[in-house]
């Protein structure tokens, strides 16, 4: 599918369901490339879970740099999503798409046999969502991160540091113009016990 559908399905989506996709426009190459910088691909066998795909901009990103033995897994919930990225990106054989909610990622790499997982790229609009819905979903990214493992998430606005903190160390926040909205890209890190 071109850039072009991608937006308007993207508009489309949002005209639907505003408060799930959260953003009029899919992210930027430039705010995807500076997510994806945070991924170290010369470690082997990564593990990568991208939350909220959409039409699939970090996505494309991340494909490019997947080596044999890496993984991406995909949690989108929305049906019309789900159906592009089949298209765009089934030939990957180092990627698993589910139709799903991330509030239930615990039991979904359960019954995907993932025991570890590196990286976790976020694109849930946070601030739009149920607030109890965000609250399972910091419970389950929290219970499926080890020590090593890094949450990259990307925000309009820094209204939901607080609550990230409350689960998550920031690793870092980086402010990114060159995306519509301007977002800001926070890493964020298990809170190390032994402090
Ligand atoms: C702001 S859009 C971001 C899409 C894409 N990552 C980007 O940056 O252009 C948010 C995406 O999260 C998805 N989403 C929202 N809540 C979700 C949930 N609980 N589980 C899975 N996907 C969800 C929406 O359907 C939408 O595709």
């Amino acid at each position: 599918m071109s850039k072009i559908k991608d937006h308007i399905e993207f508009i489309y989506q949002f005209f639907n369901k505003p408060s799930l996709v959260g953003a009029i426009m899919p992210s930027s190459k430039f705010l995807a490339r500076n997510i994806v910088n945070f991924i170290n691909f010369k470690r082997k066998n990564l593990v990568i879970i991208e939350y909220g795909p959409g039409t699939g901009p970090f996505t494309s990103e991340i494909v490019k740099k997947l080596k044999d033995g890496d993984k991406l897994l995909l949690i989108e919930q929305n049906k019309k999503f789900i159906e592009n990225l089949v298209q765009k990106y089934n030939r990957y054989q180092q990627l698993t798409i589910i139709e799903g909610s991330v509030s239930n990622v615990k039991t979904i790499l359960e019954e995907n046999k993932i025991k570890q997982v590196d990286y976790i790229v976020s694109g849930i609009p946070f601030s739009s969502i149920p607030k109890e819905v965000t609250l399972d979903i910091m419970e389950n990214t929290q219970s499926i991160m080890n020590n090593q493992s890094l949450f990259i998430t990307f925000q309009y606005s820094t209204l939901k540091l607080k609550l990230f903190k409350r689960y998550f160390e920031i690793v870092s926040k980086k402010f990114i113009l060159r995306n519509v909205p301007s977002a800001y890209i926070i890493c964020m890190k298990k809170f190390n016990l032994k402090k």
